[in-house]
């Protein structure tokens, strides 16, 4: 399944997005954020990835998106929702450093919520670390409200993220 936005297409990841997610996720600035992709990341974690990613987007998970150029086609991010947390859903994204502060963030979260909306999820959580003001402000722009802290596992072990709710979507 494909959403179109103003400005991006929701697609599925494909190979010929390896060569952007590799450097994307080699940036240190995207990937200190996130907790599960590797750091270095390596065209070999990129394939995994794409396989994974299309595997549950093809079959019983459609809410794993690459964010592409709705014009060029080109990969600038990836968003998904995954089962689990308050209403049934997990929201994640990253968007390659070139592409920050330009609202393609919120853009494409506000599109996977109407996405997650539609496919029955009652509510959806997301999680940041602290110091992520970015992120903070792209889920409090698109609802979502601060909801303390939780101790989950991160890239050097458990470590309290700030949790933040969106209910009813
Ligand atoms: C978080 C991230 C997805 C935001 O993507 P983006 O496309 O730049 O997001 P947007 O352009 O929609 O902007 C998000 C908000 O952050 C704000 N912002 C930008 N720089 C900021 C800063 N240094 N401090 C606080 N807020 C900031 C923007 O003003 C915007 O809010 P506004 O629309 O109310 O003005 C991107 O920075 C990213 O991928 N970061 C690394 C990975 C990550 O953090 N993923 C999320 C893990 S929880």
């Amino acid at each position: 399944m494909e959403i179109t936005t103003d400005r991006l297409r929701l697609r599925a990841l494909d190979s010929a997005d390896t060569a952007a997610l590799v450097t994307y996720l080699n940036d240190w600035e995207v990937a200190r954020w996130l907790a599960r992709p590797p750091y270095p990341y390596s065209p070999q974690d990129a394939a995994a990835f794409i396989l994974f990613m299309q595997q549950r987007h093809e079959a019983d998970h459609p809410l794993l998106f690459a964010l592409a150029e709705l014009g060029s086609g080109r990969l600038i991010g990836t968003i998904g929702i995954e089962p689990g947390g308050a209403g049934g859903g997990e929201l994640g994204y990253w968007v390659g450093r070139p592409h920050w502060g330009q609202g393609y963030g919120r853009e494409a979260a506000r599109a996977a919520i109407a996405q997650a909306a539609a496919a029955g999820l009652a509510g959806l959580t997301a999680f940041a670390h602290p110091e992520n003001a970015r992120s903070a402000r792209l889920l409090e722009g698109c609802g979502f409200r601060a909801d303390g802290t939780e101790l989950r596992d991160g890239r050097h072990g458990p470590m309290p993220m700030s949790r933040f709710l969106l209910r009813p979507l």
